[in-house]
């Protein structure tokens, strides 16, 4: 468990470099996020936005995107860090709906670990973890359309 504790704190800690990465002059709201690969590896992301708005994308998506187009699709977590620029982190950064979506899709098993930290001090306190069936019960996949 220890060992576990303490890998969840450096992928928090990759998310938060991962943060000073984020493209995001329209917001002020910068993310980052560390995927955590069955092989240990660890893909990370952060928000990029666009003038246009519409082609704007989330740092969760970023990771697993950069991590599927690197041929790897075994994921066991992914450190979520986010919150206003001009502000200290203070606030837990929960995926949207979207990236719910996208992590289902690559996490069929939904054992799939969201570690969210309200905090740049990563301390247990400020720490909490969640598993994708409880972020998104209920979910629609490809189990729904396979024959
Ligand atoms: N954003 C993320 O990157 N991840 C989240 O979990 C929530 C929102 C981004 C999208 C947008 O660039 C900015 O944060 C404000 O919504």
């Amino acid at each position: 468990m220890r060992k576990e504790e303490n890998r969840y704190k450096e992928l928090i800690k990759e998310a938060l470099k991962a943060r000073e990465k984020s493209y995001s002059p329209y917001s002020g709201f910068a993310v980052g996020a560390a995927l955590l690969c069955k092989s240990q590896k660890i893909y990370t992301g952060c928000n990029i936005e666009s003038a246009a708005f519409e082609p704007s994308i989330c740092a969760e998506r970023v990771a697993f995107f950069n991590a599927v187009s690197d041929g790897v699709y075994d994921f066991e977590a992914i450190a979520i860090v986010g919150g206003l620029k001009k502000q200290n982190i203070s606030e837990y950064c929960f995926p949207c709906g979207v990236c719910r979506q996208v992590m289902s899709e690559f996490c069929p098993g939904l054992e799939f670990k969201i570690i969210v930290c309200k905090s740049r001090d990563i301390d247990v306190e400020n720490i909490k973890i969640y598993t994708l069936s409880e972020l998104l019960p209920h979910s629609f996949g490809l189990k729904n359309i396979e024959d």
